[in-house]
């Protein structure tokens, strides 16, 4: 058994998240942690709403709201929505908790007497008619590396570059829209990474587990060569700057950047999850406290991938402090909306909480997980949603079900029949079973979701082929004892067919557990051999048959919701 530590990107508190958020980093890390729980591993799933800087702020000011209301408000609906798509997080944090400004104040005093912080007068923009300065978001403008005219100070949407505001071209404030800025100097607290690139640079090295795109992205990060970086900013939101615990004069008016506190919030949401259980939350982030036997996964989409293999083990590695770092890091492309991008802010897609609107959880995990942007950018449209629903869900799993239980309820009681001897068909389908779990189990293990989701897709069409073979409905008024093993097997292969959808499908797993009467100690990742999976359930058992598990999705909601969500607009 081993011990894993499961942490998604932290949402940004800024209104709910689409549905390519959702896909690229809080769900795969779900259905990851389910997988795992079901082999029986020791797992910690970990995630929080990310609450500072300039989207919490310029969010709650277009809200109406005071910012700790806003925030408070959005925790609450990030929270109850990830519960109601299944999102079984251990613990569901906040970075604006007093446990992330205390190890946030932490990191910083002890990375300062490392020598790697240093106090430095820096220019920034300032608006003379907002009377402030505009760090990060609070000013737009052309980016200087691709052109992009709506770039953010911080990073630019289009080319993802990460930007200095004062680089940017033609800026202008992003709370009045006013041109009228200079630059002006303040102080900061600068965090020296090029004094610890060598550092990183071996740790990355030796990160032989990374899959392609996280470890490409960071080795582009890091052969271009690493910037020294401010980790504080004019703003009022946010974890104050300390020294020595007290407030660190001439930064009364600055907090951390958000950057630096919210990968900290990974740690101090484990820390209040240990409080909340009576768990030790050391045991999962201090190697010297028993967490060089954790295996710490990370999941996110690839614009994040950056401050993950760069700036935040910059503070874990230059605190020289024993804390675990990631040992698996998955990053995913882009969901796309019909060619374009999902836009937050210009309203463009469909988001977690509309999605849940026209269909349950299930649809919307089995489609993001089967579908994943994995390899590549991958498109949304409403054509390609309702064929993947109405085949794999209604056709292959959901008939396989309902004819099976249906024809056993009408012609054996509604019991696992007894009577018969496996014959040729049955060992085709055991040998199916065998290769299908494990590559299951395999792709799983190696975060490949698609073929995952495909192998499953897989055993579930291997059991319709089966029934293809075996006929059942056929023998019972001749060979009744042949028809038995027919239904017998296929009861069976159901049973297991919901017990490996669990990860990305967990309630229709259970609609369908439970209907059969699976007890669930017997829930748990399948080993043995096929043949014996195959003939697992008691003989005499009892079951029910479910209400249609999944219903297809006609064209008339695909034009309503075309219509509505203006697909390729
Ligand atoms: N809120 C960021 C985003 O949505 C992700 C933060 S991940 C963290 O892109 F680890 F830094 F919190
Ligand atoms: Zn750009």
């Amino acid at each position: 058994m081993a011990r894993i530590l499961i942490t998604s990107a932290l949402p940004y508190i800024n209104g709910v998240k689409h549905l390519g958020n959702l896909a690229g980093s809080m769900l795969p890390a779900d259905v990851y942690a389910r997988f795992q729980r079901l082999r029986g591993h020791e797992v910690l799933s970990i995630c929080a709403t990310d609450e500072h800087g300039t989207p919490a702020e310029l969010a709650a000011a277009a809200a109406g709201q005071d910012v700790r209301t806003y925030c408070d408000e959005q925790h609450e609906i990030q929270k109850d929505l990830g519960e109601r798509y299944g999102l079984a997080w251990d613990h569901f944090g906040r970075t604006s908790s007093a446990a992330n400004a205390e190890l946030t104040q932490h990191f910083a005093e002890v990375l300062e007497a490392k020598g790697l912080i240093e106090e430095v007068t820096e220019q920034q923009v300032f608006s003379i008619d907002d009377d402030r300065f505009l760090p990060d978001r609070y000013v737009e403008g052309t980016c200087p590396n691709c052109g992009f005219e709506k770039a953010r100070g911080d990073q630019c949407d289009n080319c993802s570059k990460l930007l200095d505001p004062i680089d940017l071209i033609d800026p202008y404030s992003a709370v009045s829209g006013s041109k009228n800025l200079e630059v002006r100097d303040t102080r900061h607290l600068r965090l020296k990474q090029t004094v610890v690139e060598e550092r990183l640079r071996e740790w990355v090295n030796a990160s032989t587990d990374w899959p392609p795109l996280a470890k490409s992205i960071a080795n582009k990060w890091l052969d271009e060569g690493l910037r020294d970086r401010t980790i504080t900013r004019d703003l009022k939101w946010g974890v104050p700057v300390t020294k020595d615990g007290k407030p660190r004069e001439g930064f009364e008016n600055k907090v951390f950047y958000v950057w630096f506190d919210a990968p900290i919030g990974y740690i101090s949401a484990t820390r209040e999850w240990a409080e909340k259980t009576g768990e030790d939350w050391q045991r999962w982030w201090r190697t010297d406290k028993g967490a060089d036997d954790v295996s710490y996964v990370q999941f996110m989409g690839k614009d994040n991938v950056a401050f993950h293999t760069v700036s935040f083990p910059a503070t874990l590695l230059g605190s020289e402090e024993p804390w675990k770092t990631v040992d698996k890091l998955k990053a995913f492309n882009w969901l796309n909306w019909y060619g374009g991008k999902f836009s937050t802010s210009n309203k463009r897609g469909v988001f977690m909480d509309q999605a849940l609107e026209l269909l349950p959880a299930d649809y919307w995990r089995w489609y993001l997980t089967a579908y994943a942007p994995e390899g590549a950018d991958a498109q949304f449209t409403w054509e390609h949603f309702q064929g993947a629903i109405n085949t794999d869900l209604a056709n292959v799993l959901g008939n396989m079900v309902n004819r099976v239980l249906k024809f056993a309820t009408s012609r054996f009681d509604g019991v696992v029949p007894d009577g018969g001897e496996p014959g040729e068909h049955e060992a085709w389908l055991a040998g199916e079973v065998d290769a299908r779990l494990k590559a299951i189990a395999e792709h799983y293990d190696v975060m490949d979701f698609r073929k995952a989701a495909a192998e499953t897709r897989a055993l579930w069409a291997a059991g319709n082929e089966y029934l293809t073979r075996a006929e059942p409905w056929s023998h019972f008024k001749t060979d009744k004892d042949k028809a038995a093993v027919g239904v017998r097997t296929g009861i069976n292969l159901i049973a297991l067919s919901a017990i490996v959808a669990q990860p990305v499908i967990p309630t229709a797993a259970k609609t369908i557990l439970d209907a059969i009467g699976v007890p669930d100690e017997n829930r748990t990742w399948p080993t043995g051999k096929g043949a014996d999976l195959l003939d697992a359930l008691p003989r005499g058992l009892a079951f029910t048959v479910p209400d249609v598990l999944f219903a297809k999705v006609d064209d008339d909601r695909v034009a309503e919701w075309t219509e509505r969500f203006g697909g390729a607009d």
